[in-house]
C-alpha cells in the first residue's frame, strides 16, 4: 500500500576507512532536503565503521546498521560479531542472507531466518535479502525461488517494524544491469502475495525493497513500481551525490 514510508539504503560492503566518513556526514545532513522529507535514510557500514558512523550522523534522522550478524548472542565464535555487539555500537539495522554471504559463506535460508531472529533479540530491524541467480531466471523460476526464499528466510514472528525485504536478483548486482519494470513489478508482488500468506496482515505494510545496480538514472522508474518500498544501493551508495541523487525521486 502507498501508505507505507519509503526507505532509501545503503550498504557499502567491504568500502570505507575512517576518511570515507565526511562522505557519510554530507548524506546525513543533505538527506532531508533531497527527499523532501518523504522517506527514511539508512546505510550500513563495516562493522570497524558501526561505533564511528553512528557518531558522525548523530543528530539526524539517519540510520545506521550492519552488514551481518552471528546468530548466538556471545561466546566461542572467533571473528563473528553478534547483533548485541552491533546494537551496543548503536546502529538499528542488520542486513542478512545478502547474496554474497549466501554465495561466499554458504548461508541458506534457515540460517538467515536464524540471524533475522538473532537481529530481533538485540532490538535490531532485519533487512533480509531474496533473489534468483541470473541461470534461475534464464530457467523461469525466478518466481519459485522467491517463494522458497521468503518461506525459509522470513521467520512468522516478522512485521514492519522488525522486518524489512530486499529483493536483489543477484544478475544485476554490481553488473548496470536491471530488471524490466514489468519484471520489478511482478517479483515484488509475488513477494508481497508470499508476505500476506506467511504472516496475514502484517505483511502488508513489511517494506520491500529493490536492489541491484540503482543509481540517480534509473532510480525514478524503479521507485515508481507497485510494491517497490525503496532501495538497497550498493555502489551508488559510497558517493554522497549518488545517494541524495536516488533520495530526490522521493
Ligand atoms: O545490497 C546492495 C547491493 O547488492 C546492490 O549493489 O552495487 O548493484 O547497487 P549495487
Amino acid at each position: 500500500p502507498s501508505s507505507i514510508r519509503p526507505l532509501v539504503a545503503g550498504n557499502w560492503k567491504m568500502n570505507g576507512l575512517a576518511a570515507h566518513l565526511s562522505e557519510l556526514q554530507t548524506m546525513a545532513t543533505g538527506f532531508e532536503d533531497a527527499s523532501g522529507g518523504a522517506a527514511e535514510a539508512l546505510i550500513c557500514v563495516p562493522a570497524t565503521l558501526i561505533d564511528r558512523a553512528v557518531k558522525s550522523v548523530a543528530g539526524s534522522d539517519f540510520a545506521i546498521g550492519a552488514e551481518d550478524c552471528h546468530v548466538e548472542e556471545k561466546g566461542a565464535h572467533t571473528g563473528d560479531i553478534s547483533a548485541e555487539m552491533i546494537a551496543d555500537c548503536g546502529a538499528s539495522y542488520v542486513i542478512v542472507g545478502h547474496s554474497e554471504r549466501r554465495t561466499n559463506h554458504g548461508e541458506d535460508d534457515a540460517t538467515v531466518a536464524q540471524k533475522a531472529k538473532a537481529g530481533w533479540r538485540a532490538g535490531l530491524t532485519a533487512i533480509i535479502c531474496v533473489g534468483e541467480t541470473e541461470a534461475q531466471r534464464k530457467a523461469g523460476e525466478t518466481l519459485d525461488i522467491l517463494e522458497r526464499q521468503i518461506a525459509g528466510s522470513v521467520p512468522a514472528e516478522a512485521n514492519a517494524e522488525n522486518t524489512v525485504v530486499a529483493y536483489e536478483p543477484v544478475w544485476a548486482i554490481g553488473t548496470g544491469l536491471t530488471p524490466t519494470v514489468e519484471d520489478v513489478a511482478e517479483a515484488h508482488t509475488h513477494i508481497r502475495s508470499r508476505l500476506v500468506e506467511a504472516l496475514g496482515e502484517a505483511g502488508q505494510s513489511v517494506r520491500i525493497l529493490y536492489g541491484g545496480s540503482v543509481k540517480p538514472a534509473n532510480a525514478a522508474e524503479l521507485m515508481a513500481v507497485q510494491n517497490v518500498n525503496g532501495a538497497l544501493i550498493g555502489g551508488a551508495s559510497l558517493k554522497a551525490d549518488d545517494f541524495l541523487g536516488i533520495a530526490a525521486v522521493y
